[in-house]
């Protein structure tokens, strides 16, 4: 009996290999590794873990896929709650790319080491699920917590990342880093510096602002300082500059699918930089109509993503809309970068609804007289009321 095994090298998947000989009696476990923008370091570590401890090990690249996704997420602004989606965008690729060896392998069944009370089970069962795969779930299914974990790996000589003292469970790739679990689960404490890799503390941020511009094509960064940069590249270098002035720090209480509250913690320098840029380009050359309906349809939208729902045709709705809004976002933001803030303070594009012949104080092409007829209008009925209200109630 064969399964593959979506693997990080983290705690729980590590755990998971040994769990699926033993409790499962499967002979032959497989990881397959995903890169998604990780980290060089850690994208060996877990291959090198895979290779020790599996029977065979895969690492798929699935840096283009996941660029993709990132550029869907900046068109729509992408964020559930006030959490910059990125574990979600993640999560069916990499369930994709596992699904794939699964098929090729011949497997008798697919796993992963998501626990039962989180998002991401939903995710990867839902991709899986639809190959008509045994799913196996031996967090789940076996009820552990990270201290059993920490405990068997502890006893059975497997190297794994996480420590009793430091028990965090950490998810990144390319676009965000997410850190749970430990301490941080009581959302009265305050999180220790220690938690953060990607972004140095505000107050330890250089003193001097610093200004950057980013060019958008169709919705889609292009260039950074007028320089144009790869895809990959282009996140990457905003991670490094965001995280230089401690930009993209979230800490939130998210209501999750299964209707669980957690507290959770994220570093995301890039994508604060993107959206907040892709947001004020959108401001100058979107109507006002376009700007407020979007609105809602990014809400859907992110709520489909976080909850694994990108194969519902609702999914596809919303994007085709959207794409149709950003045929005009085009055109430069410059943001200025200080002490874990980022302000838009230009912008530019050739498609700006804004005029400043028409807006400026300075200016006579239109004749001021004119609106007097519409100030006689506005606010009538609320006038009216406000009369009635006096007299009659
Ligand atoms: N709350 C995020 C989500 O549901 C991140 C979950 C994974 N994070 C982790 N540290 N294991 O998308």
């Amino acid at each position: 009996m064969k399964v593959v095994l979506a693997y990080s090298g983290g705690l729980d998947t590590t755990v998971c290999i040994f769990l699926l000989r033993e409790r499962y009696g499967f002979d032959e476990v497989i990881t397959a590794t995903v890169d998604i923008g990780l980290p060089e370091s850690e994208l060996r570590r877990a291959e090198e873990r895979g290779k020790r401890y599996a029977d065979r090990h895969y690492t798929i690249d699935a840096r283009k896929e996941f660029l993709e996704a990132i550029h869907r997420l900046i068109k729509a602004n992408g964020d559930y709650e006030g959490y910059v989606l990125g574990t979600a965008i993640a999560r069916p690729i990499i369930a994709e790319k596992v699904a794939e060896v699964a098929i090729s392998e011949k497997a008798d069944a697919v796993a992963h080491g998501c626990t039962g009370k989180g998002n991401d089970q939903l995710r990867f069962e839902n991709v899986f699920r639809q190959y008509n795969f045994r799913v196996v779930a031996p967090v789940r299914e076996l009820n552990l917590t990270r201290e059993w974990e920490i405990e068997y790996a502890r006893q059975h000589g497997i190297e794994v990342p996480a420590t009793k003292e430091r028990p965090y469970s950490v998810d990144e790739n390319l676009w965000s880093r997410s850190i749970e679990g430990g301490n941080l689960e009581n959302p009265a404490f305050i999180p220790p510096e220690e938690i953060y890799e990607w972004t140095t503390s505000p107050e330890k941020a250089p003193e001097r602002p610093e200004v950057i511009k980013i060019s958008f094509e169709k919705g889609v960064p292009v260039a950074v300082n007028d320089r144009e940069l790869e895809p990959f590249e282009l996140v990457r270098f905003l991670n490094e500059i965001g995280g230089r002035h401690g930009i993209g720090r979230t800490d939130m209480i998210e209501d999750r699918v299964l209707g669980l509250k957690a507290r959770e913690n994220y570093e995301h320098p890039a994508a604060t930089i993107l959206i907040t840029a892709h947001r004020d380009l959108e401001r100058l050359v979107l109507s006002r109509r376009e700007l407020k309906f979007k609105k809602i349809v990014e809400e859907e939208w992110a709520e489909l993503v976080y909850y694994g729902l990108t194969n519902d045709p609702l999914y596809e709705a919303l994007n085709a809309f959207i794409d149709k809004t950003q045929e005009r976002v085009t055109g430069w933001v410059k943001l200025r970068l200080y002490k874990g803030s980022v302000m838009p303070v230009a912008r530019g594009s050739e498609f700006a609804l804004y005029s400043e012949e028409l807006v400026s104080f300075d200016t006579k092409a239109i004749d001021q007289k004119l609106s007097e007829g519409f100030a006689a209008f506005h606010g009538l009925q609320g006038r009216i009321y406000q009369r009635l209200k006096r007299e009659r109630l």
